[in-house]
């Protein structure tokens, strides 16, 4: 993959593709994360004497022009951040776009409006990517949160473009998570959690051979607990997963891997806020109540795994955080990477959400901005987004 450095921008007009697909709550943006974490990308070639035709998704608009899901709040976050006018064209294609992309001169900002408002973007259509490219001269993906996606502004675009890099977001994602995969500092921790195991076992595969120990949490744990015949009441279950976590299990015995499970569990009599709870032993779980977080002990246990590895990479949270009699053993988690010492790596949208609550984002290695696309990282898919860089 060539870096943004590898490329001549001076005097040209740069495509960046963007993961801009960010929450939105009555016309605002609700968390800028994505937009702040690509602005490095962005005042680089602004730096250098580039103009700027930026290309986002947001939502998934079905290929109809929808203003629910325009890009328009993003300008006003845009332009204060880069201290510059940011312009929304009408479109991302078609004559007037063409026009205000061609007249851009060095240090304009143009944004174009929502790349899925056309069916084309995620059929990869090869007219419609080559619609794309005709608005710039230099292609850049900063996009990783949307790399996983083979799309005419990810895949398409970039096959048509000669001079192509990759942006720095996109750059640091593959770095960072490709050295967790690749080299990671023993002893190397994943932390699980989440809904499903369903949504989660690639990833589980896939690290068998890397990690040392697997820590398993959220109401995935209860799956692995009911393959091991315990007693876990009315706690969610994947009935269709049991066989596959008692594989998984075993496994992870043949592969020298420290699987750890909730030894005591927060349950409730229903999963929400205003519920009567106790705490209870993964042994003696009453058959009338739920499981909503790991238990005091767990999270103890959890919390000194995890502060005392070398690596770590934590997806998914320990119980139903987004209330806060829940949140316990997620916000134990998040603190413990805080104070481990050595490479910490949060990736998945809950975990990221969660860390930030916890007021602990600035205390970890690196925060990702892919949801989707770094499970499939971990998962050892090749990200066509990345693919479509390399020369
Ligand atoms: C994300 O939010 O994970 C990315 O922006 C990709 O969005 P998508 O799942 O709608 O393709």
């Amino acid at each position: 993959m060539r870096t943004l450095d590898q490329v001549d921008v001076t005097g040209k007009r740069v495509f960046v593709r963007v993961d801009f697909n960010v929450p939105l709550q009555d016309g605002r943006v609700t968390d800028a994360t994505r937009i702040t974490a690509t602005l490095p990308t962005l005042r680089a070639l602004l730096d250098r004497g580039a103009a700027l035709v930026l290309a986002s998704h947001l939502g998934r608009p079905k290929g109809k022009r929808n203003p629910d899901y325009s890009l328009a709040p993003v300008v006003a976050v845009l332009a204060k951040e880069l201290g510059r006018e940011v312009r929304l064209a009408p479109d991302c294609v078609g004559a007037e776009t063409e026009a205000l992309a061609s007249a851009l001169n060095p240090g304009d900002v143009l944004l174009l409006e929502n790349l899925r408002f056309h069916a084309e973007e995620e059929k990869n259509d090869p007219a419609f990517a080559a619609r794309l490219a005709t608005l710039a001269d230099v292609y850049v993906n900063d996009a990783f949160g949307a790399a996983h996606r083979a799309h005419a502004s990810t895949e398409g675009i970039a096959r048509l473009m000669p001079q192509r890099a990759a942006g720095l977001l996109l750059a640091r994602e593959v770095a960072v998570l490709g050295r967790l995969l690749a080299a990671p500092e023993k002893p190397f921790v994943a932390i699980l959690g989440g809904a499903k195991v369903s949504d989660k076992i690639a990833v589980i595969e896939h690290l068998l051979g890397r990690v040392q120990t697997l820590v398993i949490g959220g109401a995935m744990a209860y799956t692995f607990l009911r393959a091991q015949g315990k007693p876990i009441g009315r706690s969610r279950v994947e009935e269709d997963r049991i066989e596959l976590a008692r594989e998984t299990l075993a496994r992870a015995r043949q592969a020298g891997v420290d699987l750890l499970l909730p030894s005591d569990h927060l349950a409730a009599d229903k999963p929400e806020a205003g519920a009567t709870t106790q705490i209870v032993s993964a042994d003696a779980f009453p058959d009338d109540l739920l499981g909503v977080d790991i238990g005091p002990d767990t999270a103890k246990r959890y919390g000194d795994v995890v502060a005392a590895a070398r690596t770590v990479l934590w997806n998914g949270p320990m119980g139903i955080f987004e209330i806060d009699a829940f949140a316990q053993g997620t916000m134990a988690i998040a603190e413990a990477l805080a104070r481990c010492t050595g490479t910490t790596v949060v990736g998945g949208g809950d975990s990221v959400a969660a860390l930030a609550r916890a007021g602990k984002s600035d205390a970890v290695t690196h925060v990702s901005t892919g949801g989707g696309a770094s499970l499939e990282f971990l998962e050892g898919k090749t990200l066509p987004g990345v693919a479509a860089l390399e020369d």
